[in-house]
């Protein structure tokens, strides 16, 4: 649906908890692109946050893969471990029914076969942790050999004065990409406004800390930041040097996006944000993540527990149910033509300001063993009309696709 490079890319990501393997994120892929708006929705505990602080690298991840701008950022090994159990066990049946046929030369064949696929997902899982590791290094290498592979062709042609300063350009693009982070070009605006600013730091060093833990010591610079951030979300630079107990909850969610977005963030994960404010105070925040998001040309995945929330702000969302993704599609396109019925569950909950409506409006409770009978085949993750996907089995897929007339 775009063809340009994903900002983000979360491949079979996996999540799991303790030594019994809680599943909090059990292999969920989307993609985001540059500039969207990205909605994930789901009730409380279906792994919403998990989700978000393992793309921003707070956990391990235990499986899947994560890349943000074009990097592998994080890799989980449960991937490999996974992949040789279920090749060790397909071999084994193969090997039976040779052995049983007396073919000791395929039997052989087959040994080695195993030998060599072991061995290549040992060397995967070895580039794995060391992406996972040294992202930030390999990423900084990688600008840096892209940004001279750009500028020789453009100075074998330059001359003179052109070639000159088209050096200096050249080694200004260098000198930056050689200090870019691109693990805090991902911020996280925290669900609780509350609990996520430290009570004994000013404004000021809460705003900053990003920019002091990066490395920047220029303090007239720093202090610059804090004012223009304060500024752009809607505080006042007078707000600096003031503790989070001075201030409403709007206005600590406020501070909250000012620290995400004082690091240029390209990708910001909003967990929540305004889950825990007055419905009045709701709007003001979603306005000012939308301003922000066209001036800063942002990209961000929005997450929220109600559909209504995320409508208006998202250009597509998933939506997610106890660790996985069962739908994804356009939010116009989601609204218009709800499949899986956990959706359709969550739409039923949503009032609307409109009497009739709501004479009629009836709350549609999902109960997964009434609602599907996977006793014969599970669901996939299938695409119905294009962009529009869904958790669903044959028959499903065959019967959304009717009821959407195809
Ligand atoms: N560090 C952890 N260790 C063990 N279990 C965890 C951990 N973090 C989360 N969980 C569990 O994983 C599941 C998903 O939690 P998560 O916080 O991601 O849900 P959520 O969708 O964000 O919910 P909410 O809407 O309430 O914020 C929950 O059952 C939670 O108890
Ligand atoms: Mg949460």
């Amino acid at each position: 649906m775009d063809n340009r490079e994903p900002v983000l890319q979360v491949r079979h990501l996996k999540q799991y908890f303790g030594r019994k393997d809680f599943k909090a994120v059990d292999d969920i892929s989307f993609d985001i692109y540059p500039g969207e708006v990205f909605g994930l929705v789901g009730e409380s505990g279906c792994g919403k946050t998990t989700t978000g602080r393992a793309i921003i690298k707070l956990y391990n991840i235990t499986g899947g893969e994560v890349i943000f701008k074009g990097q592998r950022i994080s890799a989980g090994p449960r991937t490999f471990t996974d992949a040789i159990a279920a090749e060790k066990k397909a071999s084994a049946q193969r090997t039976e029914e040779l052995k049983k046929s007396g073919d000791a030369q395929a039997v052989q064949a087959e040994e080695q076969r195993l030998a060599a696929f072991i061995q290549e997902q040992k060397q995967a899982a070895k580039e794995a942790r060391r992406d996972q590791k040294d992202c930030v290094k390999l990423y900084r290498e990688r600008r840096v050999r892209e940004i001279r592979e750009e500028y020789e062709p453009r100075l074998a042609a330059a001359s003179g004065e052109a070639r000159h300063a088209l050096e200096k350009e050249r080694d200004a693009r260098l000198k930056e990409a050689s200090r870019e982070n691109i693990v805090t070009k991902m911020q996280m605006i925290f669900q609780d406004p509350v609990s996520s600013l430290n009570p004994r730091m000013t404004v000021r060093e809460i705003i900053a800390e990003g920019l002091r833990i990066q490395g920047v010591r220029d303090e007239k610079y720093i202090n610059d930041q804090v004012c223009q951030m304060l500024e752009r979300v809607g505080l006042v630079k007078e707000h600096a040097d003031r503790y989070p107990h001075e201030f409403s909850g709007g206005q600590r969610q406020r501070i909250g996006i000012a620290r995400a977005v004082v690091m240029k963030p390209e990708l910001i994960i909003a967990d929540e944000p305004v889950s825990a404010l007055d419905v009045s105070i709701q709007a003001q925040v979603i306005n000012l993540l939308n301003d922000l998001r066209h001036e800063m040309g942002l990209t961000i995945l929005f997450i929220a527990h109600d559909l209504s929330v995320v409508k208006y702000f998202s250009d597509r969302i998933a939506v997610m149910y106890f660790g996985k993704i069962v739908e994804l599609a356009g939010s116009d396109e989601l609204f218009a033509h709800p499949m899986h019925p956990y959706t359709r569950s969550l739409l039923s909950a949503i009032p609307l300001p409109d009497p009739d409506y709501e004479q009629r409006r009836k709350r549609i409770v999902y109960q997964p063993a009434i609602a599907h009978d996977y006793s014969q085949e599970g669901p996939q993750f299938m695409e119905i009309v294009p962009g529009h996907f869904v958790s669903a089995n044959s028959a499903e897929a065959a019967r959304y696709k009717a009821e959407y007339g195809l």
